[in-house]
């Protein structure tokens, strides 16, 4: 929609030259003009205007009962009408009573405008829905919903200096019904949170373990002004270490952070990654799988703690918390427990003085509350966790006065614009994902998988065994249709409850095993477990051997283990053994990204997708905030249509 100004030099020449101005908007594609026709009155209410329709090269006339109340000689005026033959909804701006100028706003997507128009009951029609997306997809501009006696139309125009109220009563029986500013994607979320993190969008690719969240991802997210997290959890330290050498060269100065995840069966690994990323100088992790604060995190957290010149505590590393629990959360949204500071204090970790600032900021700024996810998740639906968690925040917040006052993003679930409106809705500082971007071409998994995930509905997914927490009876979120993974793996726990060694299995079982799951006799299945485990923790093959349950334990988890990298090598020889961590998201992904040019993995970029999420966030978001000012909607809210890889372009292209 283009404003179209058309400067005159004095009333005279634009009633003179009516017929001329009329016949360039035509030219210019514009469909509706309107000029004023007592330009200089002082009749404020029930002035009349005369529209040129072009269809029928004709003047209407327009009544409208009230302008702008208190016209200002510098301020714009707004008249809004409705032509009374067409039942057209019309509008004019003034920019200045003496400037001696005329300024037409005529609307050049006119065939849009003319589209959208719906009646307060009957149902809007296919057309007239792609019109309102198309129209609240243009976010940069700021659009008017007229009510005309039931019926309503949306037009492009701001109130400019007009203020709503004046503008409202215009027209005894046509009023403005709604107005939606602009809205710029940069404004969902948190500004701070951006602000903080150097982000343009306040949206966040979670960590996936194995490399899953690969360089690949955390680049294209940085560079589409968002942030990656990479994924350590399961790599060599060597691995995380190339990672982070490519990471800090390739994208210096823009944002990124590494995983830290606490893994319970292995506290040296936790230990050993917390003194890489130290060393290295990372200075933004995500944390995630904890259940208590362990001494690693906290030291990660308060190393290097200090005042700045102006007297304030600032922390060189900040966490950013993944929790699902009440309890983990109020751990990360409080300050350092004492006992772990004087750990750390006693063995020269830190300072005494440290440890007395480290009573000021909470573990972790930034907690996002992880509702049913892919992998580990308590299965809680975002819209019970996310307002606990907020209602924690403030309680927290009022009792410890941080400076760094504490946000609360989202996760789990996050694949459609509604469910990424609504999340920022209920006040989510950011929200994360990591269905949808194991599905793009940029993740560290394979085409064989990114297809199986394209496939997916709502229903494709079944909680599983994990590898890391087997005894425990922890369960991650797997991808159910096409990979007999989840059943295969319940079996395995299911035998490792009710049994104390393999030698006590069952013959039936003890075949199956054999032929279907390790291809392998149960002796030689052994014999590979314990080599790894003797290069990798070699006290867990001395407590093996001394006990057959623990055994049996850690021979089942080598097949789960197994079945991630069969899955990420896209191992054709092992389907049907594919573990592949997935959340409901994927299924709500795919229905809305049918028939639209995310449909095919292939396509799938990893900052498209979240553009195009976040973009269609905001156009829900202003069909709600029509429908919040009683604007209706029969037939339902527009379908949210995904961004074109043009628009995209230009939308990157455009800084803030
Ligand atoms: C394949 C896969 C692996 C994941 N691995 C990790 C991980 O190692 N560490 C972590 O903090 N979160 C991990 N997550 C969770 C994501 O970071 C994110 O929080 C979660 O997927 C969001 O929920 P959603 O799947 O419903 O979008 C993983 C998710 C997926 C899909």
């Amino acid at each position: 929609m283009a404003m179209m100004a058309i400067t005159t030099k004095s009333s005279m020449r634009v009633n003179a030259d009516r017929t001329k101005l009329a016949q360039r908007l035509t030219e210019r594609g514009t469909n509706v003009g309107v000029i004023k026709k007592n330009y200089l009155s002082h009749a404020h209410h029930a002035e009349t205007w005369t529209a040129f329709k072009p269809e029928t090269w004709q003047f209407v006339e327009i009544k409208t009962q009230r302008v702008a109340s208190a016209p200002h000689p510098h301020r714009p005026t707004l008249a809004i009408g409705m032509d009374k033959q067409g039942g057209n909804p019309l509008l004019a701006l003034r920019l200045s009573r003496y400037c001696r100028s005329l300024i037409l706003k005529a609307d050049s997507q006119s065939e849009l405008t003319a589209k959208i128009r719906w009646s307060r009951h009957g149902a809007l029609t296919e057309a007239v829905l792609l019109s309102l997306s198309s129209a609240l997809g243009r976010l940069g501009e700021p659009w008017l919903a007229l009510e005309h006696e039931g019926q309503f139309a949306l037009i492009p125009g701001g109130l400019g200096g007009a203020n709503g109220n004046d503008t409202a009563h215009c027209g005894s029986r046509s009023r403005i019904a709604a107005y939606l500013p602009a809205l710029p994607l940069e404004n969902l979320g948190d500004p701070d949170f951006r602000r903080d993190h150097g982000l343009r969008f306040a949206y966040v690719a979670g960590a996936m373990a194995n490399g899953i969240a690969s360089v690949e991802l955390v680049e294209a997210m940085a560079r589409a002004g968002m942030l990656g997290f990479f994924g350590s959890a399961g790599l060599e330290l060597e691995r995380i270490e190339s990672a982070i050498d490519r990471l800090t060269t390739g994208l210096a100065g823009l944002p990124f952070g590494f995983n830290l995840i606490h893994s319970p069966n292995e506290p040296d690994r936790e230990a050993a990654t917390v003194d890489l990323y130290l060393r290295r100088g990372i200075r933004l992790v995500e944390a995630a799988a904890y259940l208590r604060l362990t001494l690693p995190v906290v030291r990660y957290r308060v190393t290097g703690i200090a005042r700045d010149p102006a007297g304030r505590v600032v922390t060189p590393n900040r966490i950013v918390a993944k929790v699902s629990r009440l309890e983990v959360a109020t751990h990360f949204a409080s300050p350092p427990p004492e006992e772990l500071l004087n750990e750390l204090v006693h063995s020269r970790a830190i300072t005494a003085e440290q440890a007395l600032l480290a009573a000021q900021i909470p573990m972790a700024q930034d907690i996002t509350a992880e509702a049913d996810s892919a992998g580990h998740t308590d299965n809680r639906p975002l819209v019970t966790l996310l307002p606990t968690l907020l209602a924690l925040r403030g309680r927290l917040q009022a009792k410890f006065t941080f400076d760094q006052t504490l946000r609360v993003g989202a996760a789990g679930g996050l694949s459609t614009p509604s469910a990424l409106a609504a999340a920022f809705t209920m006040g989510a500082a950011y929200v994360v994902t990591g269905s949808v971007n194991q599905a793009c071409v940029e993740s560290g998994s394979c085409d064989a998988v990114r297809r199986l995930l394209a496939q997916a509905e709502q229903a494709d997914t079944a909680m599983a065994p994990a590898a890391d927490m087997f005894e425990m009876g922890v369960k991650v979120q797997v991808l159910k249709r096409g990979t007999m993974f989840a059943m295969r793996a319940a079996k395995l726990y299911e035998l490792y409850r009710t049994h104390s060694s393999l030698e006590g299995l069952a013959a039936a079982d003890r075949a199956v095993l054999e032929k279907q799951f390790f291809r392998a006799s149960l002796e030689a299945a052994w014999q590979s477990t314990r080599a790894y485990f003797q290069e990798r923790d070699p006290r867990e093959v001395e407590r093996a051997e001394r006990d057959p349950k623990h055994k049996m334990a850690l021979v089942f988890r080598s097949y789960l283990g197994l079945s991630s990298r069969w899955a990420n090598a896209g191992d054709p020889t092992r389907v049907l053994d594919y573990q592949v961590w997935c959340g409901p998201a994927m299924g709500a992904f795919n229905e809305w990204a049918r028939g639209t040019g995310l449909e095919q993995p292939e396509n799938r970029h990893a900052a498209h997708v979240a553009l195009s999420l976040l973009h269609g966030a905001a156009v829900q978001l202003r069909a709600q905030a029509l429908r919040t000012q009683g604007v209706p909607w029969p037939g339902g809210l527009a379908r949210c249509p995904v961004l074109s890889v043009e628009d995209m372009k230009k939308l990157l292209q455009n800084d803030e």
